[in-house]
């Protein structure tokens, strides 16, 4: 769960790589460092900490040369020190690499390049590589290349340069995402595509074992096997300014408020005449109408839109519904029917776990529906069809507008089933698709809250702990809450379906305990939540309720009330999430903590 980037042209390398590698700092920020070649020497730079504060110490970006890597890392092996830093290089020091992935036969390589007389420098597993590499190097780094990786088992995303060959780039792929920018003049590649936008717009994706030759006019992709793999270049719609802060404090808070727009934009095309036509399902009529059940495999934030959606679906489609952790799933042997669907939920579409349930499932013989962000990313290829949601990117690590899309996208597929197994009238479809259309502006009259709810907040931020109570569609709400405020501002957080609480959290209620209740009027569970409320009142406990416009009573029983707008039971998730997301990010802000880059996380989890 690191990032690499890498670049070759005219231009200066060490700015561009820094530059590019910022934008991949929400994949990793322990450590970071750049290797460039200059003078037909390799000069690194290296240190612990986030980029800008190594900048600060040790300049990244004055090293001379137009060829270079650099990388950002999240530790899986070795602590966070400057040696187990990137990039590595080999014995003799003409071999730099960055690597994000894991080796898992790196022990058993490692002991033999020591025999052979190899001297490690750290505790990593990328440094192998570096020593392979030499160790078959013959003057030609593409054929070395693929001599060690045809050695290695494991993931690996690789940059790699040789100050032998001071005109190429050598960039490897397998199972942690890679691609490749082309620009005219100069070529680059990076983990990620917000890394290059300043560069190009033209993407190339790699897929698993593949290798691709970098010159500063052309690029070559090869198998392993060293046969040329035509590729094609995929012109990406998002832009640099997208993927920058535009003015906001944090990416969160920017991401938080551009939900209006991301659904419009996950919902363009996709509604015509008051129906939902979804070209891109990948299933026919046929296929829809035999579904039996449907598994959905997904890892967090997701993981909750996943539960949201079995709701949907159930309700509306009348499909029955079973959603899995991603990281469970593929250890339990699951049983996989004929007529069964997997949807993959997730926004990256590199979460390793959600990829490897995915393949499992294939394995099994199931067909995959998946719904991702990233327009090209691994699981989207690996899927059957893709339902993209068009949030554009997504940089805080917290997922805010990743969330409040695949809800819509899971609704939409919703009408789409029930339309399909003829459950949803025309009549029906229509009213729910005018619901629908109210959403983005609904949002909108939420984040016109954002003072008050940022008030609020004041209140809480010096609180130890917090409890979340929703019933019905809006319990995995709850339990989003609480992921939420617990991963920006390490408040502990739990999220529980409002009734459990009489058997067993309701211990933890007290006069320091604040309670955040979804009750809204749409709830169908709503004097039910109202008595819930008291249990927590009568036990000393501060009370935060989500409530309906207009309702004037709930106020008298609680502490504080947000008001949302009013829409059907199904679509009320998408409206209670926002103000959550709000009181995590300011609760976080108090507390001084790095909203969009928490301790220990990575957005994307590209490791199982
Ligand atoms: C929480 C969060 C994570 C992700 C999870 C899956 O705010 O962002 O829980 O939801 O790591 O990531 P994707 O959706 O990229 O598969």
């Amino acid at each position: 769960m690191c990032g690499i980037v890498g670049y070759i042209g005219s231009k200066k390398a060490a700015p561009l790589l820094i530059e590019g590698l910022k934008r991949l700092e929400y994949r990793g920020y322990d450590s970071a460092g750049i290797a460039i070649i200059g003078n037909k020497q390799i000069l690194t730079k290296k240190d612990i900490g986030k980029i800008e504060e190594i900048h600060k110490k040790i300049n990244l970006i004055d090293l001379n040369g137009n060829l270079g890597i650099a990388h950002c890392r999240w530790a899986t092996h070795g602590s966070v020190c400057r040696e187990n830093a990137h990039p590595h290089s080999d014995c003799s020091g003409k071999i730099a690499i960055v690597h994000n992935g894991i080796i898992e036969n790196y022990n058993e390589l490692k002991d033999k390049l020591l025999a052979k007389g190899h001297k490690f420098r750290s505790e990593t597993d990328t440094e192998v590589i570096a020593h392979l590499i030499e160790e078959n190097y013959n003057g030609d780094i593409k054929g070395a290349t693929l001599k060690a990786l045809k050695e290695i088992d494991g993931a690996y995303a690789l940059g790699i340069i040789c100050s032998d060959e001071p005109d190429k780039l050598i960039a490897a792929r397998n199972e942690s995402p890679l691609i490749i920018g082309v620009g005219k003049g100069e070529n680059c590649m990076a983990s990620d595509v917000p890394a290059i936008l300043k560069l190009t717009n033209n993407v190339v994706f790699l897929d698993d074992k593949e290798l691709a030759v970098l010159t500063k006019d052309n690029f070559k992709v090869l198998g392993l096997d060293g046969k040329e793999i035509k590729k094609e270049i995929t012109k990406i719609e998002w832009n640099a300014e997208q993927a920058e802060k535009s003015g906001f404090k944090h990416f969160m808070l920017k991401e938080i408020y551009e939900q209006p727009k991301a659904i419009e934009e996950t919902i363009n095309g996709k509604i015509s005449n008051d129906d939902v036509v979804l070209k891109d399902i990948g299933l026919s009529n046929n296929e829809i109408s035999k579904i039996n059940r449907i598994l959905i495999v997904a890892c967090g934030t997701s993981w909750h839109a996943g539960l949201v959606g079995e709701f949907m679906l159930e309700e509306l489609a009348k499909i029955p519904v079973e959603v899995e952790y991603a990281s469970e799933f593929r250890y339990r042997d699951p049983i996989i029917n004929k007529n069964d669907l997997v949807i993959a939920i997730s926004q990256s579409g590199e979460t390793a776990d959600t990829l490897a349930a995915l393949k499992e499932a294939k394995k099994k013989g199931a067909k995959i529906l998946s719904i991702c962000n990233v327009v090209g990313s691994s699981i989207a290829r690996e899927s059957y069809s893709v339902l993209y949601t068009h949030a554009g990117p997504e940089i805080g690590v917290a997922s805010t507008k990743a969330f409040t899309s695949q809800l819509i996208i899971l609704y939409l597929i919703t009408i789409y089933f029930g339309k399909i197994k003829g459950i949803i009238s025309k009549d029906q479809i229509k009213n729910r698709v005018r619901d629908l259309r109210k959403i983005p502006l609904q949002i909108q009259s939420v984040l016109e809250e954002n003072k008050y709810i940022k008030l609020h907040s004041k209140y809480f931020y010096k609180k130890a702990n917090a409890l979340y109570l929703g019933r019905g569609i809006n319990y995995p709400i709850a339990l989003e809450g609480a992921l939420k405020l617990k991963e920006v501002s390490y408040i502990h957080a739990e999220g529980y379906p409002a009734a459990e609480m009489k058997h067993g959290p309701i211990a933890l209620i007290d006069k320091e305990m604040p309670v955040i209740v979804m009750a809204t009027k749409d709830d169908r569970t709503y004097k039910k939540v109202l008595a819930n409320i008291e249990e927590v009142k009568s036990r000393g406990g501060i009370v935060i309720a989500i409530t309906s416009e207009g309702d004037k009573e709930i106020r008298k029983r609680v502490d504080h009330t947000i008001p949302i707008p009013q829409n059907s039971y199904i679509l009320s998730p998408i409206l209670a999430v926002v103000p959550l997301q709000l009181f995590a990010y300011h609760i976080a802000d108090l507390r001084g903590c790095d909203v969009d880059k928490p301790r220990n996380l990575a957005k994307s989890c590209t490791v199982e």
